[in-house]
């Protein structure tokens, strides 16, 4: 099983896409080991961040990000990685593919609505960063997974 972090960006919480974006994660079979509303500090948004650092982008995309709440879900599947980046679409969302997030409701790069983590190392170090052990339920019983999983 991988995990990945989910960030339902500033964007989409203020246009009221929360649950149209969760819903799509849920009904691929993504199990939700953890979930919460935030405003990223400025701290953390630079280390999430860090491999950006210095690009030009990366001032607009800290201050983007901690403009206003997020939705942060930890998620956990087979191919959870890979699985969760196509329900998101190509970073730009105009040429992200119809059907995805990105490429049903975004336009810019730079107003994407969703993150999802790059590779199954980038998955469990994000999700250590965003949560505390406590806050997630790594081992809950979801009893349609015979379901989901072979
Ligand atoms: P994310 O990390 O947010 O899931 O997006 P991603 O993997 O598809 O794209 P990544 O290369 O990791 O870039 C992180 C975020 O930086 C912004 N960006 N802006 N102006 C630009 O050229 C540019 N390039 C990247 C985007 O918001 C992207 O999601
Ligand atoms: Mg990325």
């Amino acid at each position: 099983m991988e995990r990945t972090l989910i960030i339902i960006k500033p964007d989409a919480v203020q246009r009221g896409l929360t649950g149209e974006i969760i819903k799509r994660f849920e009904a691929r079979g993504l199990k939700i080991i953890g979930m919460k509303l935030l405003h990223i500090s400025r701290e953390l948004a630079e280390k999430h961040y860090d491999v950006h650092r210095e690009r030009p982008f990366f001032a607009g995309l800290v201050e983007y990000i901690i403009s206003a709440p997020v939705v942060v879900m930890a998620l956990e599947g087979s191919d959870a990685i890979a699985a969760a980046r196509a329900t998101i679409g190509a970073t730009k969302p105009s040429e992200a593919a119809a059907g995805s997030i990105r490429g049903d409701f975004g336009l810019e790069i730079g107003r994407n609505l969703a993150h999802g983590s790059d590779s199954p190392e980038n998955g469990e170090l994000e999700v250590a960063n965003f949560f505390s052990e406590s806050e997630l339920l790594s081992g809950w019983r979801r009893d349609v997974d015979r379901w989901v999983f072979e």
